[in-house]
């Protein structure tokens, strides 16, 4: 049997938790990508952080994609899985020595630098190397990503990048660099961003800095507006893959480009999201007072987001037809946070049903934990369904 995308018969024999990924679905997706951006030749660095799975990055870097990373892991990870050197950027607000070492012997295409401490210490350890290295500044552009508060970063009192008001100084200290070059600025407003619209007045904004640097003697190769682009997780059957032609077109007709200016990209939840859903079974129906609670073996330490940002998961059972039935959905995790949905009508559900919690391909197995010493669920992939070691 089948139930929507799910081989339900041959999921039935796999142990449960598991990520199951829909290869199909992800290459369609960025084959879309790839034809939108190519109309107006943007660049795209995959956000590895959405999801590091070896499978996931191989098959996003044989498409030809960058890599946007935040740890020397990733920067390991995102090479070892086929992304060139020279289509990686490295981000993250405490990069340590090791790390930027780490990316100076890849040759990586650039640093996107979040602090005047972090720019002096990479322009230290490249002239240590006899390397002169590519930077971007990553600003805060102070424009509002209406999202959650734990992922909007645009705002201008925040750890990551530089205030609007400290560009003066740090171009003044970066003319002193020697082992440094500015080649572009950066910007990353949020996460989950649905409404398109909100790119616009980062798109202004670029407009505007661009005079600043353009004044300041600078002649900036590069944009990166980071990713932030959202995805439906209330209908993932409707909305499999999100609006991209919208999304790009946005930039192209808010965002002027200098001659020659290249326009990137880090796109991460929005390419990986729809295509993975943590598949779960029924371990008991326990009857309250008033409610029903389905109760699963797996909890908050494999999909943490519902726990984290009160982030919604569309939950179904894929086992059953039967009428619908109202449950709270939990998992086995001593937390009363360990819920992924209350009072959720579900095909009713009996001990031993394959539960799909959906949109789970993002900051999914990425986040996930042995909290309560629970083993870190394998990954299992619609193309070939054998597990990854
Ligand atoms: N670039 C930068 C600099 C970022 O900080 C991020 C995400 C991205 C790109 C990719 O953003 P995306 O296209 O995936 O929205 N764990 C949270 C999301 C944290 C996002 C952090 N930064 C969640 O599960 O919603």
């Amino acid at each position: 049997m089948t139930k929507g995308i799910f081989p339900v018969d041959k999921l039935d024999k796999i142990e449960t938790p598991f990520y199951y990924y829909d290869i199909e679905l992800l290459k369609k997706t960025l084959d879309i990508v790839k034809t939108e951006t190519s109309k107006y030749g943007y660049s795209q660095h995959y956000a590895v952080k959405a999801n590091a799975n070896r499978t996931i990055l191989a098959t996003i870097a044989a498409a030809g994609f960058g890599a946007d990373c935040v740890s020397g892991n990733e920067v390991k990870a995102a090479i070892n899985a086929g992304f060139p050197a020279s289509k990686v950027v490295f981000a993250g607000v405490g990069k340590t020595d090791k790390e930027i070492n780490l990316a100076l012997d890849y040759d990586i295409f650039c640093f996107n630098v979040e602090s005047l401490p972090e720019l002096e210490v990479i322009n230290e350890l490249s002239g240590k190397k006899n390397k002169r290295t590519k930077v971007a500044l990553r600003i805060n552009p102070n424009v509002d990503a209406h999202t959650h508060e734990y992922i909007t970063t645009g705002l201008n009192e925040n750890k990551f990048g530089f205030s609007l008001s400290s560009l003066p100084n740090v171009v003044k200290v970066l003319k002193e660099l020697q082992y440094v070059d500015l080649i572009g600025i950066h910007f990353h407003i949020g996460s989950q961003i649905t409404e398109v619209e909100t790119f616009k007045p980062l798109c202004e904004k670029v407009n505007e800095l661009q005079t600043f640097f353009e004044k300041e003697g600078f002649d900036l190769t590069d944009i990166n507006v980071g990713g932030g682009l959202g995805i439906d997780y209330d209908d993932p059957n409707a909305n499999p893959i999100p609006d991209f032609a919208g999304y790009f077109a946005i930039f192209n007709q808010n965002l002027q480009l200098k001659n020659k200016q290249k326009l990137h990209f880090e796109l991460g939840r929005s390419i990986v999201a729809q295509c993975g859903s943590l598949i779960a079974r029924v371990t008991y129906i326990k009857h309250g007072e008033s409610k029903q609670f389905a109760i699963l073996d797996t909890g908050m330490t494999d999909l943490i987001r519902p726990a984290l940002y009160q982030a919604y998961h569309k939950v179904e059972n894929i086992s059953s037809n039967l009428p619908e039935q109202k449950y709270d959905v939990v998992g086995p995790i001593c937390e009363s946070s360990d819920t992924f949905v209350k009072d959720y009508s579900l095909n009713e559900c009996k001990r031993g049903d394959l539960i799909a919690l959906r949109s789970a391909g993002a900051y999914g197995e990425i986040m996930a934990s042995q909290y309560n010493l629970r083993d870190i669920p394998k990954a299992y992939f619609s193309n070939k369904l054998q597990a990854e070691e």
